[in-house]
């Protein structure tokens, strides 16, 4: 069976890499000649732990190729994924589908046979019925051919595992056919022993947007505790630990700080509530707007503590801010938090100082106001505040003497909870953080 994948960014690039690498003939397709080219030469265009030596791997093999052409993609698929991006709209909270169906548009001409279209990226419920009727008038094998949704639940820094090996896999079915061609292109997932869900389009369609809205109600409902917790002197890191030994809670996703960031969760909470209004039930997931509220707010709450600590103003005050991804192991910097943080104090007047051990090119492209070093320690230096904004793990293994050694004053706002308050303390450092007592 041969695959094409539709988008070759995070999500298409390691969907077509591991399809190829699992023993399939792969074609990935993206409208941007550079990035097809830099695959073509064997380089993965973001950071993604051990993506890069697969995608060697797969070149060598002679199973994968990237190409331009949607032409040669509809002569060669017998399954279509669609992977391309589904940013939030300018101007408004819903998902922007342009890049889907522009995909779907300019592929279905070339569908003369029977095949399978099969939808990764994350979309509006009712969006894959669409694309159905689309496809059915534009493709010149008509209803022959057919659309299956089947949502990716990969998070960056673990892309490859999670695509090797998910919790579970959701095939979004109109026939035992299509349902079938999943189960053939699964193969060497599902032998696994990976957990299958079938259902109906819809059904998929939500799967993905109802985890994504759980994941950051879990992340806000623990940031909440920290406000209660700011105001009454208790520990929400403490608090945090107790919820988790109770297995119906649980500890995953509950890690209390500066919140969550990404092209993922903030998109899709509130693509999801525009969707719901669309719908006439949005008061049924109104509580995602508090959800993001409550995110909001701990990035102000940071930058409030960072002004607090350096004794109400910071303006030409040095600030270190260690870390720019939205979360470790990625160089993405889409609506990161530690960012967010920097950019706000700049603006306040402070002198700030970003390191992050991956996402460097992409921060100093997006914030050229922003000062930037090569080592923790070298941001570090001179520093009246350290802010610790991504926990990154060669953060959490810094020396707080080592560190001590090089500021100005030993001050420091974990942002993360990342580090242990009590030998920062023992090393003279004033450590404050996200919901912790002073
Ligand atoms: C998320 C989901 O976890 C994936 O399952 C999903 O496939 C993906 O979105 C997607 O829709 O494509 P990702 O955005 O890669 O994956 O990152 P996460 O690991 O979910 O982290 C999201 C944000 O939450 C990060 O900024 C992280 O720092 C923050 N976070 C996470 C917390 O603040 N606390 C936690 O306890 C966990």
């Amino acid at each position: 069976m041969r695959v094409t994948v539709i988008g070759t960014g995070y999500l298409g690039a390691t969907h077509a890499i591991c399809m190829a690498v699992m023993g399939f003939e792969v074609l990935g397709v993206d409208v941007d000649a550079s990035k097809v080219d830099t695959l073509n030469q064997g380089r993965v265009p973001f950071f993604e732990p051990g993506l890069p030596e697969l995608l060697t791997k797969a070149l060598e093999s002679g199973r994968l190729r990237f190409t331009t052409s949607f032409a040669e993609a509809g002569a060669f698929g017998d399954v279509h994924f669609i992977c391309v991006g589904t940013p939030q709209q300018s101007g408004s909270e819903a998902a922007d589908l342009t890049y889907v169906d522009a995909a779907v548009t300019t592929l279905a001409p070339y569908l003369t046979r029977r095949v399978l279209v099969a939808g990764k990226s994350t979309v509006p419920v009712g969006t894959a019925a669409r694309l159905a009727d689309l496809l059915h008038g534009l493709a010149p094998a008509g209803d022959r051919v057919e659309l299956a949704w089947n949502p990716e639940f990969l998070r960056e820094g673990f892309a490859v595992d999670d695509t090797m090996k998910p919790d579970r896999m959701v095939f979004g079915v109109t026939s035992a056919w299509a349902e079938q061609r999943l189960r053939e292109v699964f193969e060497p997932v599902l032998a696994q022993g990976v957990p299958v869900k079938v259902t109906d389009l819809q059904t998929a369609e939500l799967v993905k947007v109802a985890a994504n809205s759980f994941l950051a109600t879990k992340i806000s409902y623990i940031n909440a505790m920290a406000e209660i917790c700011e105001a009454t002197g208790a520990d929400v890191h403490d608090l945090a630990e107790a919820l988790a030994y109770d297995e119906r809670i649980g500890g995953r996703f509950l890690r209390p700080g500066l919140g969550f960031g990404g092209g993922c969760l903030p998109k899709d909470i509130r693509a999801f509530a525009h969707r719901a209004e669309e719908l006439g039930v949005g008061q049924a997931v109104g509580f995602l707007r508090e959800i993001d509220g409550i995110n909001r707010r701990r990035r102000a709450r940071t930058v409030d503590m960072v002004v607090e600590i350096c004794g109400g103003d910071v303006a030409g005050k040095r600030i270190a801010a260690l870390g720019a991804a939205f979360k470790p192991n990625s160089d993405d910097i889409r609506d990161a938090p530690a960012l967010d943080v920097a950019a706000t104090l700049r603006a306040a007047g402070a002198h700030v100082v970003v390191y992050d051990p991956a996402a460097m090119d992409n921060a100093r492209r997006a914030h050229p106001e922003l000062a930037y070093a090569t080592s923790a320690l070298d941001a570090a230096r001179g520093a009246d505040v350290v802010a610790l904004l991504t926990e990154w793990n060669e953060f959490r293994e810094i020396e707080p003497s080592a560190m001590a050694a090089v500021v100005r004053r030993r001050k420091i706002v974990d942002g993360r909870h990342a580090l242990d308050p009590s030998s920062w303390r023992a090393a003279g450092w004033e450590y404050r953080a996200l919901g912790r007592p002073v």
